[in-house]
């Protein structure tokens, strides 16, 4: 009897309850599905650079084949330690301060479960990556959601003020910032700084588009502000710099103490991250600088061709400042929301997008934003324009 009652739960534990199947999967099936042009998820359409994919190629070959250390391979932390130091001006101990994960998605999971005790509170600025509300759930933690503001996407700063309380042990902070492509100043990043000080808040910056900030803007690492080399680690991942999402070769960079927590339940999650592609991607994020500025000169083609189109079939746009997302404005049109605009745009327009409205804890908040990812071959986007404009005319 007591068996059976127990087959009749949900097997998924509690705090995962409310959170469902990812938008991303769920558009990207039924894009899959319909055969439309997918613009929902945020992955190329094309293959990163040949010679990275072969030197991980060669490496499998040779091997060995084996469980690496956990920390990382050397030669990838001594990359990733370089990268700091070329772009930032920030110095890094490779050994102590640089832990490879399974990309940035693991990296967070980490530094969450490594810190956070349960009925500690972490804050979340709105609009907010899908994948944080669920990773402070499984932490045990409260998340406390503070709205970006309108216009602009600016820092509210007497909100985020009110926000911070003696419980809060940690604060994320995507820049440039997924979806809305915003990118974070320096004096808003200091004046988050200044608060965690005096909270004592580790700040968690995911910096994944860290080398996608467009029209001469520069990007801000958390590690260039003073006030958070002790509190602050810094995630990246090499996902979306070397269009190679399936890879999953993330990083977290931080001091020494906090570098422990990370590496401690980094450990008993993955244990380690495949060595092969670890080594091709040392390879990769040491590539001379063409190789940076050719990928952000072709991004921001990208983004003029699909922004100045949409912008001429009569959307207010929203251009981004960084990432490769732009978003559009749909409250004039008819639609229930933004679920609904998208589903009816894969499925009888043949192009997929993603409803912004879960990015925000109150999903009426971003009910109206709708956002295209422009990461694919021209080819893809011309052929997705093509049949937007037709649609809209
Ligand atoms: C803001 C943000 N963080 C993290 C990730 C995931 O990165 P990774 O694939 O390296 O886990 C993504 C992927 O889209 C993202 O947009």
């Amino acid at each position: 009897m007591k068996e059976k009652k127990a087959i009749n739960q949900p097997a998924v534990r509690k705090a995962l309850r409310p959170f469902g199947t990812t938008i991303f999967t769920e558009m990207t099936v039924l894009s899959n599905r319909v055969g439309a042009i997918n613009l929902s998820q945020g992955f190329p359409d094309f293959e990163g650079p040949e010679e990275i994919r072969r030197a991980a190629a060669d490496a499998i070959m040779r091997g060995p084949n084996q469980y690496c250390p956990s920390m990382g391979i050397t030669p990838l932390r001594k990359a990733v330690a370089g990268k700091m130091k070329r772009f930032y001006g920030v110095s890094v101990d490779a050994d102590a301060e640089v832990t490879v994960t399974a990309g940035a998605s693991e990296a967070i999971g980490a530094a969450l479960l490594g810190l956070v005790e349960p009925g500690d509170e972490v804050i979340l600025l709105e609009p907010t990556y899908d994948l944080y509300p669920p990773m402070v759930a499984m932490a045990g933690a409260t998340a406390v959601y503070v709205p970006l503001q309108l216009p602009g996407f600016s820092l509210p700063r007497e909100g985020l003020q009110k926000a911070f309380t003696p419980r809060t042990k940690a604060i994320i902070i995507n820049n440039p910032l997924n979806p809305t492509g915003k990118v974070f100043t320096k004096e808003e990043l200091a004046f988050i700084a200044e608060l965690c000080g005096r909270f004592h808040t580790i700040a968690i910056g995911d910096e994944v588009y860290e080398h996608l900030v467009y029209d001469g803007r520069k990007h801000t690492t958390l590690l260039q502000i003073p006030a958070f080399k002790e509190r602050a680690i810094v995630i990246s991942s090499t996902a979306k710099t070397f269009s190679m999402t399936g890879w999953k070769v993330g990083y977290a960079v931080a001091c020494r103490r906090l570098t422990e927590a990370v590496r401690m339940s980094h450990q008993f999650i993955t244990f380690c991250t495949p060595s092969a592609l670890q080594e091709a991607m040392a390879q990769a994020i040491s590539m001379e600088d063409a190789y940076y500025q050719g990928f952000l000169e072709r991004y921001t083609a990208k983004r003029d061709l699909l922004c100045r189109a949409l912008g001429d079939m009569g959307f207010d746009v929203l251009w981004p400042e960084g990432t490769y997302y732009t978003a559009v404005d749909i409250a004039d049109l008819e639609f229930d929301d933004d679920l609904a605009f998208c589903r009816h745009l894969t499925s009888e327009v043949g192009v997929a997008a993603i409803p912004t409205s879960f990015f925000w804890h109150q999903r009426r908040d971003g009910r109206n934003l709708v956002r295209f990812c422009f990461c694919k071959r021209d080819k893809t986007l011309e052929m997705a324009v093509e049949r937007l404009a037709k649609w809209r005319s």
